[in-house]
């Protein structure tokens, strides 16, 4: 403990990788106020404005604040103490202000009391020397002695110096259009995206950008704050623009329209992290910073052998799974490249559609006499790993788990249970549940022989809650934290296991989920244009080294516009390469061009999955390309529509420009020339497609 190390006069500043979050005491006595964020030469002093018709509280912008408290403007908690009284008075004594330092890590927490004595509510708030991620989170505990239930319990509040108003930059769409980049302009008002499904949702990613709306006409080059939440249950998150006020409120944690935590006498509640990031350099910085941190520090590695690349048999089979069949793609898979051959949906008992099966973890008899030890040897042989899908919080009334345990499943009292895809969710709120699912896996992995999952999450929650028990109102969190502890036993029995989270596509991808898994499956939608435009958006906010990505065969039932096998592989290459075409359907001439472009994937996947990305224009546009640079060299993968220029030249964005570079092999150019004179497109990989790497010369 180093109390106060960091305080200077009443200001404590927390160092990130290149500049500081610093708070100092608010002058009411009620928190802590943001008083600088960024590079201490770009940070804007807060100065007390005056109240007219609101109180103190109010337009004091407290980090973080109880309904009760702040009176007029939104609060990050709501506390109910029962018999009529709702909120809370919070109070900081500064002496309460602690910082820890280890290593390059700080986190200050705060101590905040209620007048009540009820309530105790800790904030935490970290950084790292080693990234730009300020993360905030606070743990509330019951210290009265009775029960407290929250109907609001936010992980955060950030009070940014940017107003009047926003423009708010986020990511939406839904299922097989996830991941699209929009934009809000808020002059005055609040907006509020989140879930109430208990998975993040295909609807919106927990992550909103926001900068000064002076700058919504300009460039995307002013300072912005990008605040995300690491969470994979219901959540919201919103950006209060108060007409007049200079600073924007950016809130958000663990929904508050479909949960209500409750806290037992001396019971603590620890809420989610919420995540930020001030970044002065626009939208490609951006997307870096969240991309160093979730490599560096939310990845278990950096290698290839927790994203290899995986040929999968959904596209190509179907719930059809048989052995014999299986094997022989199996054998196409190992001659092209394949690291490991994974089993989707079908494999286990009774699926043979998806009206049944879902529940029952062992191999189908029909499908696999023998188990799924003759497929695993023939795969071995081959050279790859072997990998399942699996669904393990989901049930059809069809199986024999769901026969037997009726009652583990979301019920929310008498209603009439709902099914989507003809299936129900798991209670995993219930520890018998919980423990069942982990024995599941156990039993699964047992033998060593699989060392791949791709773990799937196929509807939303829809009945959650458990009469009976108060504890049933925070079914998002027992379910979130329950795949969480799931992940972790994976983790930390299996190691050797990749895990691939998927849910109907991109429905629950985060940074809690980046922490606890390798890969994410980021939209079922694979038509190539279509796959572009959500990865498109995608890399903005996460990295290409989990942005799994497979080639598929046409025609795609959404995407009609044709695309060559060498744009199909260009785009797949942008992310975690993977085959789910039908390989027994391929020529001769299509398996060995597929061979050598796995090849090249493999000579740049380094600086894919490593460099930093940088996005030229969209993918909408006649010529669009994805730019991945490290120290070495960078790689341009280049995509044309109808209508590009017939001989294009493109810009690399990211070149030193005092070092040579060899285009391609060719003869070596300056790093300035290139990007200014630009580099001919010679559609090396096919006629709409084209692969430029820029080696570095010593
Ligand atoms: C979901 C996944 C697909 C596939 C199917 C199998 O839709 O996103 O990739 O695994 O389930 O049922």
């Amino acid at each position: 403990m180093n109390d106060n190390a960091s305080a200077d006069g009443r200001v404590w500043r927390l160092p990130t990788r290149s500049g500081e979050y610093a708070v100092s005491a608010a002058p009411d006595g009620s928190g802590l106020i943001m008083v600088g964020w960024g590079p201490p030469e770009d940070q804007q002093p807060w100065k007390e404005p005056v109240a007219v018709y609101e109180l103190d509280p109010d337009t004091v912008p407290t980090e973080y604040s109880a309904a009760g408290t702040r009176h007029g403007r939104g609060a990050e908690l709501i506390v109910d103490h029962g018999e009529g009284l709702i909120g809370a008075r919070l109070r900081l004594d500064p002496a309460q202000v602690t910082v820890d330092t280890e290593g390059p890590r700080s986190i200050l927490r705060a101590v905040h009391t209620d007048t009540t004595g009820h309530l105790r509510l800790t904030c935490e708030i970290e950084t790292s020397r080693d990234h730009e991620v300020v993360a905030k989170r606070v743990i509330a505990k019951n210290t009265g002695g009775r029960p407290l239930t929250f109907p609001r319990l936010f992980s955060a509040g950030w009070q940014l110096p940017i107003g009047p108003g926003a423009r708010i930059d986020y990511l939406a769409g839904g299922w097989a259009h996830e991941f699209f980049e929009h934009r809000a302009v808020l002059p005055a008002g609040e907006f509020s995206i989140g879930s109430r499904q208990g998975i993040t949702s295909h609807r919106y990613s927990p992550v909103v950008t926001v900068s000064a709306l002076d700058d919504a006409e300009a460039d995307d080059d002013g300072p912005c704050y990008s605040i995300a939440l690491a969470w994979s249950g219901s959540w919201r998150m919103l950006v209060d623009a108060v007409p007049d006020a200079d600073r924007v409120r950016v809130a958000g944690g663990i929904d508050d329209e479909t949960c209500m935590i409750t806290l037992e006498p001396g019971e603590s509640f620890e809420t989610p992290a919420s995540l930020g990031i001030c970044s002065t350099d626009g939208p490609d910085e951006l997307a870096r910073e969240w991309h160093d941190y979730q490599r560096g520090r939310l990845a278990r590695s950096r290698g290839v052998d927790h994203r290899p690349i995986v040929y999968n048999s959904w596209y190509a089979t179907g719930f059809d799974v048989e052995v014999d069949h299986q094997r022989r793609l199996a054998g196409i898979a190992a001659e092209l490249g394949a690291e490991v051959f994974v089993v989707d949906d079908g494999w286990f008992a009774g699926r043979t559609n998806d009206r049944a099966g879902l529940g029952d973890w062992v191999p189908d008899k029909i499908k696999f006499p023998d188990g799924l030890g003759p497929l695993i040897d023939s795969v071995s042989e081959a050279g790859m790993r072997f990998g399942l899908w699996v669904e393990p919080e989901a049930v059809n009334p069809d199986s024999d788990l769901f026969r037997a345990h009726p009652d583990w499943v979301y019920r929310a009292g008498d209603r009439p249970l709902v099914t989507s895809r003809n299936q129900y969710v798991l209670d995993l709120g219930r520890p018998e549940v919980l423990a069942w699912v982990g024995q599941t896996l156990r039993d699964l992995l047992a033998d060593g022989r699989i060392s791949y999952l791709k773990w799937d999450m196929n509807r939303p929650v829809s009945d959650g809650g458990r009469p009976g028990d108060d504890h049933g109102r925070q079914w998002s969190v027992q379910h979130a934290r329950g795949y969480y502890a799931l992940l972790h036993l994976l983790r930390s029995e299996f190691p050797h296991v990749t895990v691939e989270a998927c849910a109907g596509g991109g429905g629950r991808i985060d940074n809690a989920v980046l922490a606890l898994t390798d890969v994410v499956w980021t939209s079922d939608e694979t038509g190539p244009r279509d796959r572009l435009a959500i990865q498109h958006g995608f890399l903005s906010r996460y990295p290409a080294s989990v942005m799994s990505s497979w080639v598929t065969d046409e025609p795609d039932k959404l995407d009609h516009d044709p695309a060559s096998l060498g744009f199909r592989f260009a785009v797949a290459m942008t992310g975690v390469l993977g085959i789910g075409s039908d390989l027994l359907g391929w020529d001769a001439e299509t398996r060995s061009r597929a061979a050598e472009l796995i090849m090249t994937y493999k000579q740049i996947r380094d600086t894919v999955h490593n460099g930093i990305v940088r996005r030229h224009g969209h993918p909408r546009d006649p010529l669009y390309a994805s730019e991945f640079s490290d120290e070495g060299r960078s790689c341009l993968l280049v995509f044309g529509r109808p209508g590009v220029a017939a001989q294009p030249r493109i810009r690399p964005l990211g070149l030193d420009p005092d070092a040579r570079y060899r285009p391609n092999g060719g003869e070596p150019i300056t790093g300035a020339s290139a990007m200014t004179e630009g580099l001919p497109v010679r559609w090396s990989l096919a006629s709409d497609a084209d692969l430029i790497i820029l080696e570095r010369l010593r």
